[in-house]
């Protein structure tokens, strides 16, 4: 017989809220949004039901501020946390979110031992690590959230200049959830025709850019974090589990050797399915991708470090 799914939401901010929301929308499961704070999570998703009758979605959305209500949860968002403020990098967040995301873990994961954890909470590689070792979970039942958001905002910068669809630009971006992440040029398309035939190097060099900095740019006009494109990436990601539907997303996700890299969380091409990562792609590299990858790793080992975690 067919069970609905449940779905837990951990922070009931912007970002939390709005992932709640379209995981209903969607109908992907019953969802439980949960926060510290007393009464936002409850309102919010008080709010949200109500949406149900209009929207023609049948899930429940509830909130609380108690684990319990989020017992037997298929799968775990982490949006919890601080969220960036302008001038600020993501790692400015790091100790303060690794104390959040730690306690919501562990609470989560102790009445959900079977989840799939999907973190978004900055900086979202390392918060992923720590995810991981607070939950005691398989290495692939935890998966960060940074890519999916990053490559949505590079198809956007590249359908915008080629005045094509976003639909039909197929592309990536790897490694670190900071101003060093690597949009892989050599890796992207149009409708299957590689871009670097589509557009002259100028443009895509300031496309690069733009989407290194694209979680700043939203920053700097509103003066505070961007959710609608992070909830939507959280909700793809969450489909993907949920319907076992082996996507290939980019997303941060434990190396173990592969790229050459062990005891780390960071943004790779992966196969996303029921068992969370399925398997990681590895992918050829120039020696100036490698050298850029290397280096996006290497900002994600500090903070690691900083934490002494590893
Ligand atoms: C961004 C934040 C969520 O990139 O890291 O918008």
């Amino acid at each position: 017989m067919f069970r609905r799914h449940k779905i837990t939401v951990i922070g009931s901010g912007a970002t939390g809220a709005t992932t709640a929301h379209l995981l209903a929308l969607k109908e992907l499961g019953d969802v439980v949004l949960i926060d510290i704070q007393e009464g936002i999570p409850q309102g919010r998703a008080l709010d949200m039901w109500e949406s149900g009758p209009i929207e023609d979605f049948s899930m429940k959305v509830v909130g609380t501020n108690d684990y319990e209500l989020t017992r037997g949860s298929d799968i775990v968002v982490v949006t919890a946390g601080m969220p960036r403020k302008e001038g600020m990098s993501r790692n400015d967040l790091l100790k303060v979110n690794a104390q959040v995301v730690r306690e919501v873990v562990e609470k989560a994961s102790q009445v959900s031992p079977d989840a799939v954890l999907v973190v978004l909470t900055n900086p979202a590689d390392v918060m992923a690590y720590v995810a991981q070792k607070a939950s005691g979970f398989a290495h692939h039942r935890v998966i960060g959230q940074a890519g999916v958001l990053d490559s949505a905002r590079f198809r956007t910068f590249l359908a915008e200049a080629l005045n094509v669809s976003p639909r039909d630009i197929s592309a990536f971006v790897m490694g670190g959830h900071g101003d060093d992440m690597v949009p892989l040029v050599r890796y992207s398309y149009a409708g299957g025709i590689p871009i670097e035939k589509l557009l002259p190097q100028e443009t895509i060099d300031k496309i690069v850019q733009r989407t290194r900095t694209g979680g700043g740019e939203v920053i700097s006009l509103m003066k505070s974090s961007a959710y609608y494109a992070p909830a939507s990436s959280l909700a793809a990601m969450v489909k993907a589990v949920l319907w076992d539907e082996r996507r290939i997303l980019p997303v941060i996700s434990y190396l173990d050797g592969e790229y050459g890299e062990r005891d780390i969380y960071v943004g790779v091409p992966a196969i996303v399915g029921g068992r969370g990562i399925e398997k990681v792609l590895e992918v050829d590299f120039t020696d100036d991708e490698r050298a850029q990858f290397k280096r996006s790793v290497a900002s994600v080992r500090d903070p690691l470090s900083m934490l002494a975690l590893t």
